[in-house]
């Protein structure tokens, strides 16, 4: 049906009709765009503008077309172009021409940016929780390897003992910082489009603040063209969302190094693995892969937002009808790949023994040699040429650092006694480093339990308002 009829002689050509329909897409926005029109019918009562048995018979028709959307008895036709027009539709069908009234003091423009936003709140708190879900696997998998030892690598060649705890506890931070931007952001959002109607807000005496408030956003905006035309909250989202992608794709791309016969320290449970078609001895590490390929589809997503919102004029332009179906891709696309990488994080194994033996690799340990000559009272610029000096030695002679004889080391650098063999192991190295955020045991029992604390307060924060989210859906 559509909403526009009036000026016009000629019905849209096939072609047009084609171009702009957006149901096949936007449907997913219906609740929300039906628990919008219950709050405008509130206003709309309120204001006198609709009469209370006229006002029951919508809310009556809203409250029938919520439950038959949700069974599926209820849905779009071949001509309906959008999902307002659709539902208007259904409304009508089902209480007469009085649903029409609706349509007084609003605009499909504050419409849709009202439904979008509800949308992308919903979802957004959807991955923070998923999110948490995938801190508490990598808090649990540091825990069991917290004691371990393995090579930590820069540049991909060895650089300093690390524990393997401390490796994968790494990820737990980044993904803190993709709660924080969601919070940030759920905070930027919640100003309501609603009662902007086509641009320049309503004459009819409406009270936008009143349906922010009976939407749950905290105000209502202070410019009505602005309120039409901010998409900021799309992009704003599609950045988090490849930010989180991009993260899963680092997750990704360790997991299939660490998963290679060379490194072979991975072992991938059989149930988040794949086979080969052809060599019957292959097990794939396809989620790690998926989470590194998907990352490239979440950035397209933000840059093709970024591209049509530039240099767009305000208010309301159709082009904005494209910030859609990027933003539902993005959604669907990581909801997609969190639960299969909290899997396969959860469900790996490590070879303990083979990430030990190549701890003090690479000579791993030359540090400790530069920061003996430290504590000795020598400069670290002295100290490094000496450890390099070392290590030089060693490559010629065939030997470790530990091999190298006293007098070796003397020649090196008179400071370096035979005392300095004690700096040389893995779990001496490991041990030295204290501080804050450090690779040593006693540090990264801090780091976990923190994280363990901050991953509950998170939990705690986005399951109320999740809960606040569907109290108010529900309303
Ligand atoms: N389907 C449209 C969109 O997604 C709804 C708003 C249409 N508004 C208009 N003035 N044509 O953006």
């Amino acid at each position: 049906m559509a909403l526009w009829g009036g000026r016009f002689s000629e019905s849209p050509a096939d072609a047009v009709f084609a171009l702009s329909r957006s149901v096949d897409f936007d449907w997913c926005l219906a609740p929300y765009d039906l628990r919008s029109s219950l709050a405008h019918l509130r206003v709309l009562q309120n204001s006198g503008l609709i009469k209370s048995d006229a006002a029951k018979r919508i809310e009556g028709g809203l409250r029938d077309l919520i439950a038959d959307v949700a069974t599926g008895k209820f849905s779009p036709n071949a001509a309906d172009e959008d999902v307002h027009s659709a539902l208007e539709r259904g409304l009508t069908e089902k209480i007469g021409e009085v649903g029409g009234a609706l349509r007084a003091g609003r605009s499909r423009n504050d419409q849709v940016a009202t439904d979008l936003k509800l949308f992308a709140i919903d979802h957004m708190l959807d991955i923070a929780d998923q999110i948490i879900g995938l801190q508490e696997a990598l808090i649990a998998k540091a825990s069991e390897y917290s004691d371990a030892p393995a090579p930590g690598f820069t540049h991909m060649q060895h650089a300093q003992p690390i524990l393997f705890g401390h490796e994968i506890a790494k990820h737990v931070h980044a993904f803190a910082r993709d709660l924080d931007r969601i919070s940030d952001w759920l905070t930027r959002t919640s100003v309501s489009p609603l009662g902007s109607g086509a641009l320049a807000g309503s004459g009819l005496g409406l009270a936008p603040e009143v349906t922010a408030k009976d939407l749950g956003f905290s105000s209502s905006s202070a410019n009505s063209i602005d309120g039409v035309s901010d998409r900021d909250f799309v992009a704003e989202a599609l950045f988090i969302i490849s930010m989180v992608g991009v993260h899963l794709s680092r997750i990704g791309e360790e997991w299939c190094i660490w998963a290679t016969t060379e490194f072979g320290w991975a072992k991938v449970s059989d149930a988040y693995s794949t086979g080969s078609s052809i060599m019957p001895q292959k097990k794939n590490p396809d989620v790690a892969e998926l989470a590194r390929g998907k990352a490239g589809r979440l950035i397209g997503n933000l840059t093709g937002v970024l591209a049509m919102l530039k240099g767009l004029p305000f208010a309301y332009n159709r082009d904005l009808q494209e910030d859609k179906e990027p933003l539902f891709d993005s959604i669907d696309t990581l909801r997609l790949v969190l639960p299969a990488v909290t899997g396969m994080v959860a469900t790996t194994s490590f070879d303990r023994e083979k990430m030990a033996a190549a701890a003090p690799q690479g000579f791993s340990l030359a540090t400790e040699i530069a920061d003996f000559l430290v504590r000795a009272g020598v400069t670290f610029a002295q100290a490094h040429e000496a450890a390099g000096k070392c290590v030089a030695l060693c490559e010629s002679k065939g030997l470790q650092l530990h091999e190298l004889s006293d007098s070796d080391f003397v020649g090196v650098h008179p400071s370096l006694t035979s005392e300095v063999r004690t700096s040389l192991t893995v779990a001496g190295a490991i041990a030295s480093r204290k501080t804050i955020g450090a690779t040593g045991g006693a540090a990264l029992a801090v780091q976990l339990k923190d994280a363990v604390a901050e991953t509950k307060d998170y939990k705690t924060k986005i399951s109320t308002q999740i809960n606040n989210f569907s109290e108010m859906m529900s309303q």
